[in-house]
């Protein structure tokens, strides 16, 4: 059986997880993998209808998907997920549950967020019509050792995912060899 891993990717709302996540599922898919993507903005329309954003329900958001990756890791699954997942010691509960767990982080100054601001979310946010908005008026605690480290303001999203694979390819998880797109 295949070896299962979770692709943990966190960082600040528009930094970019969406984008580069969906191009490492894709290659991994096209190349013949099991895997499965869980967004935190699908994963709230579906598992998580019942959270919101404060601390508590961020901490269970993330502990449900953990729980998620667990079952998928343990059947030969590459499980990738893409949430905020602010909090450092909820990434950690995840990590010490899953075997192999590579954390993502996508950093992105606040500055350039602001300014892309995707979804407009910011815009609200700094006009007080969010409430908890990560970065904004709620916490983001980056990750003090992540496996992997992508700056999104700096590099393409294909670049982004290229080093992704690499690093995994380099850890012995997958075995493609080939750029993203190629
Ligand atoms: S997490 O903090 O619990 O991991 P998650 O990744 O599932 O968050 O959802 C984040 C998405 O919810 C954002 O990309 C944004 O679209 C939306 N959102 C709505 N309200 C907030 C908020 N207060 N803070 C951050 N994101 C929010």
């Amino acid at each position: 059986m295949a070896q299962g891993f979770t692709l943990w990717f966190t960082g600040m709302s528009g930094a970019g997880k969406s984008t580069v996540s969906r191009l490492v599922e894709r290659t991994l898919r096209e190349a013949g993998s099991a895997v499965e993507l869980l967004d935190g903005d699908v994963v709230r329309t579906h598992l998580c209808k019942d959270l919101g954003f404060t601390k508590a329900d961020r901490d269970e958001n993330v502990r449900r998907i953990g729980f998620v990756c667990e079952l998928l890791s343990r059947i030969g699954v590459i499980a990738i997920v893409a949430a905020i997942s602010p909090y450092r010691e909820s990434r950690e509960y995840v990590r010490s549950r899953v075997e192999n767990f590579i954390e993502v982080y996508v950093e992105c100054p606040l500055c350039t967020l602001i300014e892309r601001d995707v979804k407009g979310l910011y815009k609200k946010a700094l006009a007080g019509e969010i409430a908890n908005f990560t970065g904004i008026s709620d916490p983001y605690e980056p990750p003090v050792a992540p496996e992997i480290v992508i700056h999104s303001a700096l590099q393409t999203p294909e670049e982004s995912a290229e080093r992704v694979l690499r690093t995994l390819e380099s850890r012995g998880l997958i075995s493609i060899r080939r750029a993203v797109g190629a």
